[in-house]
């Protein structure tokens, strides 16, 4: 289980999560929903020690990870799908994935899974990544991902932005690396639809603030449209 215990975020003086307490259970896939800006991206950024100066306990097998450098967090079996996913566009695919494996204890490799997964990225390793499409380096950011062999994922919106016959692909293997592989997963999730099919848990933020959490059955119509339809 990682746990974080009032996690209070800020960038500068602005103060982004308050209070945060949210539990990503092993095994399980949370769902993390709300509105745009309300800090979901700044959740999984206080989780990795990215870029925010936060307070509070982030909790993994009774070690208190909060002070720790990102790479030892990656160490620790934490690795992250960013928003927007961050392909380097000059290095290969090859390159692309092998750079996700800086934190694996085997050293940097393509993970098996790779091939099976993701036949695209197996014929066209020596491609640039500023090549391929939203959809393939949204697989491309899932692989590089896979090579620090973690045994929990962070997903920051795996299937914004992304031509459709793609879509479905890419949440087939966010349930596939959950059900077959046990990873444990946050996903960070606009597509309510989508949250509830692959969420065991959620935690529905609003303002920085952790509104409700708790078993995905909770997240129900009355609060999806209180807390995030317009
Ligand atoms: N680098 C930054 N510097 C200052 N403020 C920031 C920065 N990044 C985010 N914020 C602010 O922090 C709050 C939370 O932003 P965050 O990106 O975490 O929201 P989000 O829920 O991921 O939104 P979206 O759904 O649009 O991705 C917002 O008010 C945003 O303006
Ligand atoms: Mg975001």
């Amino acid at each position: 289980m990682l746990e974080l215990e009032r996690v209070n975020s800020f960038y500068g003086r602005s103060h982004a999560l308050h209070d945060l307490t949210v539990r990503i259970p092993d095994g399980k896939i949370t769902a993390i929903v709300g509105r745009n800006g309300t800090g979901k991206t700044t959740l999984l950024k206080t989780i990795m020690g990215l870029s925010v100066k936060s307070s509070g306990r982030i909790m993994l097998k009774g070690q208190d990870l909060a002070s720790e450098p990102t790479h030892r967090r990656a160490r620790a079996g934490i690795a992250y799908v960013p928003q927007g996913r961050q392909i380097i566009p000059d290095f290969s695919v090859r390159e692309n994935i092998l750079m996700g494996g800086f934190a694996s204890p085997s050293g940097r490799k393509i993970p098996e899974l790779v091939p099976e997964l993701f036949p695209y990225l197996k014929d066209n390793m020596d491609r640039p990544g500023g090549l391929l499409s939203g959809g393939q380096q949204q697989q491309l950011a899932i692989a590089r991902a896979l090579a620090a062999k973690p045994s929990i994922l962070l997903l920051d919106e795996p299937t914004e932005g992304i031509q459709p016959n793609i879509v479905e692909d890419i949440q087939n293997v966010i349930i596939r690396l959950n059900r077959e592989e046990g990873l444990s997963i946050a996903l960070v999730e606009q597509n309510v639809a989508f949250a509830r099919k692959a969420g065991d848990h959620f935690a529905l933020l609003e303002k920085g603030r952790a509104v409700a959490t708790g078993s995905i059955e909770g997240l129900t119509d009355e609060l999806i449209h209180r807390h995030i339809a317009v």
